[in-house]
């Protein structure tokens, strides 16, 4: 990885975990959620736009692979969860769901939970989907590779296709962590059909 971006990276992590440290939040990992706080998530994940949409069924199912929140006095005031798509016995996680409470916006929270996650899938693949430049940044200070369609697979593209993940290249980017590039070309010869 880029050692500069990894300097930078560590450098806000650090000062946003003092930040949190200051306002009390505490940065939780879990699989385990009330169903009137995921209730509460999935309503949050319908009004606002920018959100995909995840049913208190779907949240409940992405809980199983664990998600990071930042928690004060037993409320949630920051959510990411981990959504895991099949590719022919193969899992691929995607971080979905971020979201922070606006009285902490604009603090690196969302780059923190992204980090945090981020982090408990190093031997996983995950792959990230975005068409905003500052998601590019975080991915890329997060040691994510860009990459582009043509170094994956036709059956890993098409199979992107039937889970509804393929992108118009020029409107968003997919980056990768370094395990799932380490591993593009074997994981590209597994995906024959
Ligand atoms: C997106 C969000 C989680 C960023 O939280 P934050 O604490 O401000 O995050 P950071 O301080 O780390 O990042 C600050 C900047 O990065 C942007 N950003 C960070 N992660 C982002 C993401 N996943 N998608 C879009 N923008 C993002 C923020 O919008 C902000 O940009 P701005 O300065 O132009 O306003 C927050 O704005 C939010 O909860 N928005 C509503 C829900 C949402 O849009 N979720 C993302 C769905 S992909």
């Amino acid at each position: 990885m880029n050692s500069i971006l990894n300097i930078e990276k560590d450098t806000i992590v650090n000062q946003t975990r003092s930040f949190c440290v200051e306002e009390g939040l505490e940065i939780v990992f879990t699989h385990e959620i009330s169903k009137t706080q995921l209730q509460i998530i999935s309503e949050r994940t319908k009004k606002l736009p920018a959100m995909y949409h995840a049913s208190v069924g779907m949240l409940y199912d992405r809980l199983k692979n664990g998600c990071c929140l930042l928690m004060k006095d037993e409320e949630i005031y920051a959510h990411i969860f981990a959504h895991r798509h099949t590719i022919q016995n193969h899992s691929v996680y995607e971080r979905s769901s971020l979201w922070v409470h606006k009285r902490y916006r604009n603090n690196n929270l969302g780059l923190l939970l992204m980090d945090c996650l981020t982090k408990r899938f190093t031997k996983e693949f995950l792959i990230s989907i975005a068409q905003e430049p500052t998601v590019h940044h975080n991915n890329e200070l997060l040691g994510m590779q860009y990459i582009t369609l043509k170094d994956l697979s036709p059956v890993l593209v098409e199979t992107l296709e039937e889970i509804g993940k393929l992108r118009d290249e020029h409107m968003y980017k997919y980056y990768v962590n370094p395990y799932f590039e380490s591993k593009i070309n074997k994981f590209n010869k597994i995906l024959i059909k």
